[in-house]
């Protein structure tokens, strides 16, 4: 039997404001698999992803990562196997430059001088940054910006890949960089976004998120060709599924 990357049971969250965002969420994700999040604004997609590693938490239902319960004793653990990409890549980036904060994870594992530069390196040439090395992240687009926390994640090495809207203001060919990069990388990834052509490409199966709840689960393609499904839940069918 597949080993269980991520198991969550009955999970419900609200803000401190009182906003429900999670409701009675059920959900298991294998070693290797690769589960698309969609859903319209507001579901909870976010929410859930910010979960997975702690930094939203609940008290009511449970999350385990591989065999660790995400509850604080466990989370310095939790967060070197979970690599969380923000929707919002300001939250994610912090140092003087983006060499500082690619390396900041690396450092922080206590990797030596010599395998924190060859991590950074790796990290940004996956995400085709590396020439901007030395600029401050400030300075950036957003679309630069996402990508390089994404490459502040994949330094660190995670077993399991949660993204929030990857490709959200990339340029066409740095999204089609990231869909074969995603589609090579072999480790468990879940991937919340409005990009349902990526979804199709990078995911096999997909769970449709409305109004906290999970409205529909099952096979990409399944759920991605449901029309109606889509329809009423704000979403719509890829255009590479029409015919
Ligand atoms: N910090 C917050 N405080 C209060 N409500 C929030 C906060 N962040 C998100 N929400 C609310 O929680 C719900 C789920 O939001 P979110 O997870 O961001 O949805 P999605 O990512 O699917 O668009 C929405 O109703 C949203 O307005
Ligand atoms: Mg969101």
């Amino acid at each position: 039997m597949a080993v269980k990357a991520v198991e969550i049971r009955n999970l419900s969250f609200s803000y401190p404001d009182g906003t429900k965002a999670l409701e009675e969420i059920s959900l298991d994700v294998s070693e290797g698999e690769s589960l698309g999040i969609i859903g319209p604004n507001g579901a909870g997609k976010s929410t859930l992803l910010l979960q997975l590693n702690g930094i939203l938490r609940s008290n009511s239902g449970s999350i385990k990562i591989f065999d660790f319960e995400v509850k604080e004793e466990n989370l310095a653990l939790i967060r070197k196997e979970v690599g969380l990409v923000f929707q919002d890549p300001d939250n994610q980036l912090f140092m003087p430059t983006v060499f500082d904060d690619v390396g900041f994870g690396p450092v922080n594992m206590g990797l030596p001088k010599n395998k924190v530069e060859e991590a950074v390196h790796q990290a940004l040439e996956e995400v085709d940054m590396l020439e901007l090395l030395q600029k401050n992240a400030n300075h950036l687009s957003f679309g630069e910006k996402k990508r390089i926390s994404l490459a502040t994640v994949l330094a660190m090495q995670p077993k399991i890949l949660a993204l929030d809207e990857p490709t959200s203001n990339l340029d066409p060919k740095h999204r089609r960089g990231l869909l074969d990069f995603l589609k090579k990388l072999k480790i468990t990834k879940i991937i919340a976004s409005h990009d349902l052509e990526l979804v199709l490409e990078v995911s096999s199966r997909v769970i449709l998120l409305d109004k906290n709840k999970i409205a529909a689960a099952g096979e990409t393609l399944k759920i991605l060709s449901n029309e109606f499904l889509l329809t009423t839940h704000n979403l719509e069918v890829p255009a590479s599924l029409l015919k």
